[in-house]
């Protein structure tokens, strides 16, 4: 499929573009006459589709992935001054929410090729004063739960899956209750632009636990019970109905999404330098989220991004290291966790969307393939 000539001058390529058609456009009309923009029928329309897709029983929306986990934390009873797990490769958001909340996050060190925190790397984390644990499913890669559930008895658990909507593992969702369901683990999931199914801002708390779901739901409206009395402090943490349509509307098209997705991604890896983007667990099957790339040093990755940039063509930063960061340098040390820094500093991120072309996706391999070889 490889054109004559990539690197020809050519318009820019997105990192990312949502998959939004003329018909999810025209569903938001109705909406906005019926005057009902929140709290309506929409959004537990899109709550009751999510919770089937995920495998779940119960599915609260709200209004970001950042926003789900907040709410979970508190939830869950996690209280100031705990000390919470954290894989220390991710967007900062965990182990913000876990300052938030006033705990006190610790930073877990990842696998080299799968760039997830695995059971082994928690064992190696906990300490007699940890209370939780966050499961990142990383860039929506299949971690193994239940290999993590044994590994840290008495730990409660939760699994960001911001990216994960739409993996599997062993042929059943990667959100579904892991082998081990004696115990609730509830699932966090974003809906923001970059993930296979948008709501522009949005997110989803999945759980199996009724009592629970009923806890979230109180949360993320004010405190609001089901009986209408305030029960106790709360926030807005609300999806609009106009974002629950365009979820409800992408969904019947989310398989077609992830099955173009992973096709790049797979075109990807048979042009790109073996051993250079994320493994997956045996019996996984991500959904592409993101492509990510570690090259053998940051000096490449810098001089790739800038030549990229130059182009226009979108490839970006893969992730941070979080002790890394101003905002939680004194929660950790970048020392301890040696992989997350450096996939953090030699990681990119390639474009993977419906918008891609083949003509454009190879121009992104001859970009690359000839900063490697400079
Ligand atoms: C692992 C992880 N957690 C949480 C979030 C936050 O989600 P949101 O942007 O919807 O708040 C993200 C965002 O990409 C993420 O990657």
């Amino acid at each position: 499929m490889m054109s004559a000539d990539p690197l020809s001058p050519q318009p820019p390529i997105a990192l990312h573009r949502p998959d939004i058609s003329p018909a999810d456009l025209a569903a938001l009309r109705p909406l906005l006459d019926s005057g009902m923009l929140v709290q309506g029928p929409t959004v537990a329309a899109f709550e009751t589709a999510i919770a089937r897709v995920a495998g779940r029983g119960h599915a609260v929306a709200v209004s970001n992935g950042t926003s789900a986990l907040e709410l979970t934390l508190a939830a869950l009873g996690v209280e100031v001054g705990a000390e919470v797990l954290v894989p220390a490769l991710t967007w900062p958001s965990p182990a913000h929410a876990v300052c938030l909340r006033g705990a006190m996050p610790r930073f877990v060190e990842v696998h080299p090729t799968r760039w997830n925190s695995e059971a082994a790397d928690f064992a190696r984390a906990r300490t007699r004063e940890t209370r939780a644990a966050i499961i990142i499913p990383q860039f929506g890669n299949p971690v193994d739960v239940g290999a993590i559930q044994a590994a840290l008895p008495g730990v409660t658990l939760l699994i960001d899956g911001a990216c994960v909507l739409g993996s599997s593992l062993h042929n059943a969702p990667a959100t579904a209750s892991p082998t081990r369901p004696e115990r609730d683990i509830p699932v966090t999931l974003s809906f923001h632009p970059r993930k296979v199914l948008t709501t522009g801002e949005g997110g989803m708390i999945l759980t199996d636990d009724a009592a629970f779901a009923q806890t979230v739901r109180t949360l993320r409206n004010h405190g609001l019970g089901a009986d209408g009395t305030f029960l106790r402090p709360g926030g807005n943490s609300r999806l609009t109905e106009l974002g629950a349509a365009l979820g409800l509307q992408q969904l019947p098209r989310l398989e077609g999404v992830l099955a173009q997705r992973r096709a790049q991604r797979a075109y990807y890896a048979e042009h790109l330098p073996a051993g250079t983007l994320q493994e997956a667990i045996e019996g996984a099957l991500p959904n592409a989220q993101s492509v990510g790339m570690v090259l053998r040093d940051s000096r490449a990755r810098d001089t790739l991004l800038t030549r990229a940039r130059a182009e226009g063509v979108g490839i970006g930063h893969l992730s941070y290291c979080l002790p890394l960061l101003p905002s939680l340098a004194a929660f950790g040390n970048p020392a301890d966790v040696p992989e997350a820094a450096r996939i953090a500093s030699c990681g990119l991120t390639l474009p993977c969307h419906t918008g891609l072309t083949p003509q454009d996706q190879d121009r992104v391999i001859a970009l690359v393939n000839q900063a490697l070889a400079a």
